[in-house]
């Protein structure tokens, strides 16, 4: 049977606890993966005692106020607040999701907060999502046409063609689902992932792009596409009720149907 061992550097270990809550009614403890580059040491999980009735209802609200109040060493992405930027994504109570989205009150008893899964660390709780931007890059995410610009007026398009956006143009890259799909956790070099084939799918499907078979070329290898297997876990995730999953399956029956 095969033996795993993890390298020493890689195991989390307990860290420091931090209690702002005396005489609260209202408190709660989370539980923070930290990790310092430059510290030489090990990941560890620093645990916060705060009272609930200091900052608003969101984990978001509780991560600044833990870093504006407490430890001002604490490191994540955040921007607009409002579910609209996927800066915050991270993996909150063991499911990944966007921290400004996410009630406090949504989880019974303490709650444990680490990066989004499967991706090297820049530190604490951001991930390095240097290849999930290449990976976009790659789909050329951009209209292509062949035809300059109406001079007066924009591209026209059909309701009904409009109406092929919606569920697509939503993304916001936030990666909670590329991250949360095991196939794309073992082959993230060479399997695109849910978010951006959802991306993909949203230029293939746009009635006014003109490269929707370059498009389709470019995924008809063994690893961009086919290694999804329709496990689910990536529309679970979503934060924004997409259905990645969904976008691939169309993606495959493009393919199919040039070939009959
Ligand atoms: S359906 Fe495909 S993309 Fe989604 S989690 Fe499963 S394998 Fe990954
Ligand atoms: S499909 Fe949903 S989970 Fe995936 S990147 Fe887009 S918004 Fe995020
Ligand atoms: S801060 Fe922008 S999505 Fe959460």
């Amino acid at each position: 049977m095969a033996e795993f061992i993890l390298p020493k550097n890689s195991k989390i270990k307990s860290g420091k606890i931090f209690s702002k809550a005396n005489g609260a009614a209202r408190k709660k403890k989370f539980h923070i993966y930290r990790w310092e580059p430059d510290s030489g040491e090990n990941p560890r999980v620093d645990v916060y005692e705060v009272n609930l009735d200091n900052f608003g209802p969101m984990i978001l609200d509780a991560i600044i106020y833990i870093k504006n109040e407490i430890d001002s060493t604490l490191t994540f992405r955040r921007s607009c607040r409002e579910g609209i930027c996927g800066s915050c994504s991270m993996n909150i109570g063991g499911t990944n999701t966007l921290a400004c989205t996410k009630s406090i009150s949504s989880f019974d008893g303490d709650i444990a907060i680490y990066p989004l899964p499967h991706m090297p660390v820049v530190k604490d709780l951001v991930p390095d999502l240097s290849n999930f931007y290449k990976q976009y890059a790659s789909i050329k995410p951009w209209i292509q046409t062949e035809t300059p610009a109406p001079e007066d007026s924009e591209r026209i398009q059909s309701k009904d063609d409009r109406e092929k956006l919606d569920g697509l143009y939503e993304c916001i890259l936030c990666a909670c689902c590329s991250t949360s799909c095991p196939s794309y956790w073992w082959n993230s070099k060479r399997y695109l992932g849910p978010a951006i084939l959802l991306q993909a799918y949203r230029w293939i499907v746009d009635s006014r792009d003109k490269s929707t078979d370059k498009r389709l070329d470019k995924l008809e290898d063994s690893f961009s596409l086919y290694r999804c297997h329709t496990i689910m876990n990536c529309t679970n995730a979503c934060p924004k009720g997409l259905n990645p999953a969904k976008a691939i399956a169309e993606i495959k029956k493009l393919l199919v149907s040039r070939i009959t």
